[in-house]
């Protein structure tokens, strides 16, 4: 699973919906005092998990490892100091070693071809845990955070959010591409707004626009430099930090090309965002992105979506590990 782009809308909708239904179940039970419910319970007996992180994380490895450990399997985090992930030694290499010992590789990259070179002379599943271009995981949660506020009906291949539409309003990045990949497929809008030189690059426009093949009604993709435009009758805001890891020498001059996209109650209602409107935010979150009275408002939907994690992780890890990539 290196990007959302890998999967059939109906693929897509599984893990989402497996996602939310893992969460009921499991924290059912946990409030029944009880242990996992099958098939999760043991489902990872005897097999380890390689997480290779180069670069730092919270969410996404508490998530993983509470997971693989819920499933009865052993998470295993290796860090950039730990092990040789393309330095003193090449990813072909690392990739035939630890697959030849693990059932699982989840990476977090700075460059996608590092993912994807991993994933090539691997011979287990690799899941990408971000990359210069992907956050599949993230997506997953994120439109499982969707699924859960918006109670719409879904059906084998959709989620049933057609006609909703999302707005991204900040730096066009890693977490937006997956993210709108997952709303061209599932029928929901995106307009995207963000300052000049920091929009979609042409390549990755094409990979976006290409998630519309076989969708009998895809989401449309927008772009403006005009955060209001964007806004226009959107349900969801949704931004992530200006400046992404890797990106630290940049940062003075990004906060001042992203001066006036901060998303704020006054910037929603300027735009006209829909009267119910809900904001969301992959975190880790910094001020200048978002105010506080929208990020602890009561439109915010951030720590639902940071919970629901955990639940793509489960869902995601039982799809390509315990049931070898068919998703049902
Ligand atoms: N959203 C997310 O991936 O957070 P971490 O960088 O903390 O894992
Ligand atoms: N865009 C951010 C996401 C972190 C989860 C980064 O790449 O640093």
């Amino acid at each position: 699973l290196l990007s959302i782009a890998d999967l059939s809308p109906s693929e897509f909708t599984k893990l989402v919906l497996n996602a939310s239904s893992h969460k009921k179940a499991v924290k059912d039970a946990f409030a029944a005092g009880q242990v996992p419910p099958k098939p999760l319970h043991g489902a990872m007996t005897g097999k380890t998990v390689a997480m290779m992180f180069s670069k730092r994380s919270t969410r996404t490895r508490v998530s993983t490892e509470a997971a693989v450990q819920l499933m009865g399997g052993h998470p295993m985090f290796l860090g950039k100091d730990d092990i040789q992930l393309g330095v003193n030694e090449s990813l072909y290499d690392t990739s035939v070693v630890i697959s030849s010992m693990t059932s699982c590789m989840v990476a977090r990259v700075g460059p996608h071809s590092d993912v994807a070179n991993l994933a090539a002379h691997s011979s287990v599943p690799v899941i990408n845990a971000l990359s210069s271009d992907f956050h599949p995981l993230q997506t997953i949660a994120d439109f499982q955070t969707i699924h859960e506020t918006f109670g719409r009906t879904p059906t084998d291949s959709s989620l049933g959010l057609e006609g909703l539409k999302v707005a991204w309003v900040g730096d066009s990045n890693n977490v937006l591409f997956d993210l709108a990949i997952g709303c061209v497929k599932m029928g929901v809008d995106i307009a995207v707004a963000s300052p000049t030189g920091y929009g979609i690059p042409a390549e990755m426009k094409k990979i976006i626009l290409a998630a519309a093949e076989g969708v009998a009604k895809p989401g449309k993709l927008t772009e403006t430099t005009v955060p209001e435009e964007a806004i226009k009758d959107a349900n969801i805001l949704v931004t992530d930090t200006w400046v992404s890891m890797g990106q630290e020498v940049e940062a003075q001059k990004r906060l001042k090309a992203f001066a006036g996209y901060q998303i704020t109650n006054e910037l929603a209602k300027k735009g006209g965002a829909k009267p119910d409107w809900k904001f969301m935010h992959c975190l880790p979150r910094h001020p200048e992105e978002v105010d506080d009275e929208v990020f602890y408002g009561d439109r915010s939907l951030v720590f639902p979506e940071a919970e629901n994690r955990l639940w793509a992780a489960v869902s995601a890890l039982e799809a390509f590990v315990v049931n070898k990539g068919k998703i049902f």
